[in-house]
């Protein structure tokens, strides 16, 4: 198969390229791939807060949203990428309400903005506590009105086309490596199909299914960070996964239910087993500290009490006000026995965003040429340490913007008309399956699978020592060698794929953390408790 453009993953950042491509390009066919049976399954589909943006200028500026970016990300972000963000953010805001995005309205007829962790004004547009349904729901109907947007659901793209498979040696130092396409597997008649295009969107999403307790949904296992790091494009910052303060403690509930954080911004205050307020003990903001504070409070205080949680105490909100902009949440709780007008929600922390991911410029142009990426799977310098709040659904349509900007730019002056005559001259083999066969047994994946969450959680969570990284890549490198073993003699199957990718983005988690000595943002090594004077990146 051959297409123009084309985009992995159908969350906001693969979608908001698709339709802008498709409206400026009509000309240019844009292919749209997703491993998931339907197109709204993403992060994007579960979000709850909101998207930031400054929108009420009396109130709030695009300085002061600057500086709670970089006072999250902790000296890490890049000033660049922060400003694009934000300053182009209200524009990219109004667009998908012109695809017909809803977001909720005071009774005055303006946006009711809401207000979260590390945000200094109130400026979270929503849709009740359901933001990211409404949002993806939006984009695939306006996708829909494109004849030149094609979405192929139950495809697993498996590998990125370079070089490499023309037979040429690509190591990290090789320049010039060049991006011509996927394989992917169409999940429907199990075949791998080879798929040719000038120019190829990474939107995969996160990686939070490395973790036993996450808020990510199952298709989140970093496949786009983990293809690209094996295709030896740059990754960089791994380490800065994002545990959320307040996923509902529901033993055996995959993903975990969020609660989301405009509650405590709405006025909800966390409590310990013994009904104390704690977090006014570990920072002045209290229960509206950044994330990394409040999410480490919490795992002290359940250290400290050997217990498996804390509650949120909702009280405090008024309850229709608590109705009106969460009613999803009041009715999750309510059909597990819980009155959140009574009842303290019990909420543990739970792997939530990858603040790191497949490094890009402003352009969101990968190492690799002909290789773009955005939303969750990019690292383009927003969120340095750690992400702000609802930054991460504004940062994924910006650097989608920018990438489109880009794509159009490079067919205008001919070089991506140009790249795609290079491509048809080559002779790309098809998969080779040669030598491999049905795994008669699933548990020896199922069980590494498990094996891998224990290890991320147990050894690589909240908190790190050095002989607990050790440990970690130890057993890892054990995983990683069986896996690859069975890889080589299976047929490729999603799980076995999700396996090796959630493998590789550990190890990528790991030595990332292993580099930095010193702890910074999401990242705290007690062996390194303070920051370096030096600050730094890790490229992998
Ligand atoms: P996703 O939306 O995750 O989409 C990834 C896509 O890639 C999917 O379609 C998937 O099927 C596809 N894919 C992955 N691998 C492959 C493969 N190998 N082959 C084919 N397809 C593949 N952020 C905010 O800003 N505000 C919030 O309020 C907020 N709330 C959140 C609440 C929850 C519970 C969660 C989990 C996240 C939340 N976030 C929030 C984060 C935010 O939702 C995500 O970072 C963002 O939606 C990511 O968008 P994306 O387009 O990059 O990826
Ligand atoms: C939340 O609603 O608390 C999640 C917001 C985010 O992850 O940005």
């Amino acid at each position: 198969m051959t297409t123009d453009l084309l985009v992995i993953g159908s969350g906001i950042a693969g979608l908001t390229f698709a339709i802008k491509s498709a409206k400026a390009m009509p000309d240019k066919e844009i292919l749209v791939l997703t491993k998931a049976a339907s197109a709204e399954e993403s992060n994007t589909n579960y979000a709850q807060g909101g998207v930031a943006g400054v929108w009420d200028f009396e109130k709030d500026s695009f300085e002061k949203h600057i500086e709670d970016t970089l006072i999250a990300g902790d000296g890490l972000c890049d000033p660049a990428a922060v400003e694009a963000v934000v300053k182009e953010g209200p524009d990219r805001i109004r667009e998908i309400i012109g695809y017909g995005t809803r977001f909720d309205k005071n009774e005055g007829g303006d946006y009711n903005l809401g207000r979260e962790g590390g945000h200094s004004a109130f400026r979270i547009l929503h849709h009740k506590d359901i933001t990211g349904r409404e949002i993806e729901r939006a984009l695939i109907e306006e996708a829909s009105r494109y004849n030149n947007i094609k979405i192929l659901d139950k495809y697993y793209v498996v590998e990125l086309l370079t070089q490499h498979h023309l037979g040429f040696l690509v190591t990290k130092s090789s320049r010039d490596i060049n991006c011509y396409g996927v394989y992917a597997l169409n999940r429907e008649t199990g075949t791998i199909e080879k798929i040719l295009a000038s120019a190829t969107l990474l939107a995969t999403g996160g990686c939070g299914q490395a973790y036993r307790t996450t808020t990510n949904p199952k298709v989140a296992t970093g496949d786009g960070v983990a293809m690209t790091y094996r295709a030896k494009g740059r990754i960089e910052n791994m380490e800065f996964i994002q545990f959320h303060p307040t996923a509902l403690f529901e033993p055996g509930v995959s993903p975990a239910f969020l609660i989301t954080e405009a509650v405590r911004g709405e006025g909800a205050v966390l409590r310990n087993h013994k009904g104390e307020a704690f977090m006014e003990r570990y920072d002045p903001r209290k229960d509206l500290a950044p994330r990394d504070i409040v999410a480490r409070a919490i795992d002290s205080e359940m250290k400290k009490h050997g217990t498996q949680h804390v509650y949120l105490d909702c009280t405090p909100i008024d309850q229709q006000k608590f109705m009106q902009h969460f009613p999803n949440i009041f009715e999750y709780c309510k059909n597990i026995g819980i009155d959140v007008f009574k009842d303290g929600i019990p909420v543990a922390p739970a792997a939530h965003y990858s603040c790191g991911g497949v490094k890009t410029d402003l352009s969101a142009r990968t190492s690799i040429q002909h290789l773009y990426a955005c939303g969750e799977c990019s690292s383009t310098g927003l969120h340095g340490a750690n992400r702000l709040a609802s930054n991460s659904l504004l940062e994924a349509m910006v650097f989608a913007h920018r990438a489109f900007e880009d794509v159009l730019h490079q067919y205008n002056n001919g070089q991506l008309g140009q790249f795609n005559e290079q491509i048809a001259a080559l002779n790309f083999p098809d998969w080779d399956a040669l030598g491999t066969a049905e795994p008669k047994e699933m548990i020896l994946i199922t069980q590494s699978v498990k094996e891998l969450e224990q290890i991320m959680t147990d050894y690589v969570g909240i908190v790190r020592t050095n002989v607990r990284l050790e440990r970690a890549m130890r057993r890892l490198d054990l995983l990683f060698e069986e896996t690859e073993a069975l890889y080589k003699q299976s047929q490729v199957s999603p799980q076995l794929c999700q396996l090796r990718n959630l493998i590789s983005v550990g190890y990528l988690i790991v030595k990332g953390a292993q580099f930095r000595r010193e702890s910074r943002g999401l990242h705290f090594n007690t062996d390194y408790p303070k920051k370096n004077d030096l600050l730094q990146s890790v490229i992998l």
